[in-house]
């Protein structure tokens, strides 16, 4: 019988562990013909609620799962670990510093990666949805120097699927209609979601709509979604983030289609101006199991600026943990 991939949820325990588990187990992560295992880690407090939600993956007997384990130990956790989903972080509380919130992330972050270099299989790939993604990214991935640096990873994707969904209702098209959309930047409200590359019936999107509305409507809707979902429903964004984890591990793994690309935050080579070293999100396909940067496209004055401030908040973040020495 095949070998199960060994998939690591941390924070497993929490919201978009819950909506995430069950489509792992399922087999809309890695494909419905690649037998999974399944590794939860949480903190200590949290672990009983793990074995909770283990109860139920073994009451769905799902025929792809393999085998669950329950932990709070780093070094079991990502023992042979093949895909590690890094979902558990420490939320901005009321009254904390920027510098205090970077500081506790470094706390997990740091020792995650480290775990990660020193017990992970050869073929890890790593995915952070914990906030801030892409800095606690590049945390886990100066705490892992023996692991090629283009396998660490921060989710952009629910930003991607959120632009994509937001355009399509406004041109009255399917979502399967729209080709080409792109996330630059940062996983945060600086975030640019570029209509001037993204197609739809073979027509640039930003000649179908009108430039008020791409600007005031569309780029902040997009950007401030988050916090939309958290002032309705009272909670926020799980089932849709555990959504983009399962579609930006899937894409990785078996590639993006043809004539298409996606959305991925990656560390950069120095495209587009972007510092190399810093990861931050790209249109991108997905090749032999690689993330490429999607190359030689033009980019307008208006696109520039919008890329040039978020991946100047990037840097700020990317100082901001040097100086704390968390990198
Ligand atoms: P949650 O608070 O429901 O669950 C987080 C879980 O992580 C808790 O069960 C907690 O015990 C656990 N945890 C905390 N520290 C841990 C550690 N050191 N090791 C293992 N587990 C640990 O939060 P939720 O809603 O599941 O969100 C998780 C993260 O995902 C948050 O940082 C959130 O901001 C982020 N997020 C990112 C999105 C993106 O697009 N990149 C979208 C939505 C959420």
């Amino acid at each position: 019988p095949e070998t199960p991939v060994k998939v690591t949820v941390t924070g497993a325990a929490g919201q978009i562990g819950y909506a995430l588990l069950f489509r792992i187990a399922s087999g809309q992560l890695l494909g419905a013909d690649v037998p999974v295992k399944l590794s939860l880690l949480e903190i200590p407090q949290a672990v009983k609620a793990a074995e909770g939600t283990a109860m139920e993956l073994d009451d769905c007997a799902f025929p792809l799962l393999r085998g669950i384990e329950i932990t709070d130990d780093l070094t079991t956790a990502f023992d042979g670990t093949n895909i590690a989903l890094l979902v558990g972080a420490l939320p901005r509380k009321a009254g904390m510093e920027r510098g205090d919130l970077l500081e506790a992330n470094g706390g997990i972050f740091g020792p995650q990666g480290k775990a990660i270099n020193d017990h992970a299989a050869d073929d890890v790939r790593v995915l952070v949805v914990g906030n801030p993604a892409n800095t606690n990214a590049l945390i886990a991935q100066s705490a892992a120097p023996d692991v090629p640096a283009e396998r660490f990873t921060a989710m952009t994707r629910l930003d991607h699927n959120r632009a994509l969904s937001q355009l399509a209702q406004k041109l009255q098209v399917s979502v399967t209609d729209i080709k080409k959309m792109t996330i630059w930047g940062n996983h945060s409200a600086t975030q640019y979601p570029d209509l001037f590359h993204a197609e739809v019936g073979g027509k640039i999107a930003a000649e179908l709509v009108d430039e008020t509305w791409l600007r005031e409507t569309f780029i902040p809707t997009v950007a401030k979604r988050g916090a939309a979902i958290i002032e309705a429903r009272g909670a926020s964004s799980a089932a849709s983030a555990a959504n983009a984890a399962i579609d930006h591990v899937y894409d990785w793994v078996n590639g993006t289609p043809e004539g298409d690309w996606t959305s991925a935050a990656i560390p950069s080579d120095g495209s587009y101006g972007v510092p190399e070293g810093l990861i931050s999100s790209f249109p991108v396909v997905s090749r032999g199991g690689k993330w490429e940067i999607v190359q030689g496209l033009e980019i307008d004055d208006f696109s520039r600026s919008r890329i040039d401030a978020s991946v100047a908040e990037l840097g700020e973040e990317r100082d901001a943990v040097r100086q704390l020495g968390l990198i």
